[in-house]
């Protein structure tokens, strides 16, 4: 049988090329020099896009392949796919959900945990040596505080289930109430006036574009912190900015920027803020086990067979 033409959209790790070059030609937009060109040269070949949470496929993009059946991406996040074009040409979108909760949930709880207690600048004290001359400042607690969990879908709920074990009070948002042991808050910003953390988890589409915007911020108030693991779009970042500049919150733990990887030059300056590079996947057995399922999902998809982990 003759090897699916793939259209990749971004590099992959090595134990994840090495079997898609095997199984499909892959074609790698992203190192061509005219990728518009590579497109009008090789679109009518391309049956399936590998891509990844941040590049997802643009209608532009999917309107150029004519003969598109599947986008699988290698995250969980499908925002950057233009959903409405693969459901009017009945393309199918798979994703990598599940295997990457707990390395989210961790990456926010170690998040939450820096900002509170100022581990990142608490380092540079010890570095440096300034602790020879001053006592680092008194920081925040985390434990038992109030935290309201933005969006409790798998990774919120990890999220929660690690935050038990700090005595936490949690509530959460999401569009119905879950039968969880939390409280539920379905107004933003009265979650974010009951909580010391806001953490945002939610998946982001138009509905949640810019959820936390300039009442939520108000409403956590001086002394909340914002952590947010989701997507950019999820919170307004001017109005983040202006909060932070200002001091109307007390901080804010990012791992997810507007423009990333590039930063709005405003965050850079902010003590109150702690930064971070998309990285909340990023472990070696996270992103193996994401390949994994995104290779399983193309190798179903070839082989005709039903799809694992489908988006609807
Ligand atoms: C990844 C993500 O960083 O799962 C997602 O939606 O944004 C992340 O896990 C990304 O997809 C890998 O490049």
């Amino acid at each position: 049988m003759p090897k699916p033409h793939i259209l990749q959209l971004g590099p992959y790790p090595e134990w994840d090329q090495t079997p898609l070059d095997a199984a499909f030609i892959c074609h790698r937009l992203w190192e061509q020099a005219d990728k518009l060109a590579y497109l009008r040269e090789n679109a009518d070949k391309i049956q399936a896009i590998a891509t990844n949470g941040g590049l997802g496929a643009g209608a532009d993009l999917i309107a150029a392949c004519p003969n598109l059946q599947l986008i699988a991406i290698y995250g969980v996040g499908y925002d950057a796919v233009d959903l409405a074009s693969c459901r009017a040409r009945g393309i199918s979108v798979t994703n990598t959900p599940d295997v990457l909760n707990g390395d989210c949930a961790d990456l926010a709880v170690g998040m939450m945990l820096a900002l509170a207690r100022g581990i990142v600048p608490a380092e540079q004290h010890a570095r440096s040596g300034a602790w020879k001359s001053a006592a680092f400042p008194l920081q925040r607690r985390v434990w038992g505080a109030r935290v309201g969990i933005l969006g409790m879908g798998r990774i919120g709920a990890d999220v929660a289930r690690r935050l038990e074990g700090f005595g936490m009070h949690i509530a959460y948002s999401a569009r119905s109430a879950k039968p969880l042991p939390y409280s539920y808050i379905s107004d933003p910003v009265a979650l974010a006036e009951h909580a010391d953390f806001l953490v945002v988890t939610a998946l982001a589409n138009a509905e949640t574009h810019h959820i936390v915007n300039a009442d939520v911020l108000r409403a956590l108030g001086p002394q909340g912190f914002l952590i947010n693991i989701s997507r950019a779009s999820n919170i307004d970042e001017n109005a983040l900015l202006d909060a932070l500049e200002s001091h109307s919150i007390a901080g804010a733990a990012l791992d997810v920027f507007e423009q990333e990887p590039q930063i709005n030059p405003r965050f850079l300056p902010l003590p109150n803020a702690l930064l971070q590079p998309h990285h909340a996947s990023g472990t070696t057995e996270t992103r193996r086990a994401m390949g994994q399922l995104m290779r399983d999902n193309l190798a179903a998809w070839a082989a005709g067979k039903p799809l694992l982990t489908p988006v609807h």
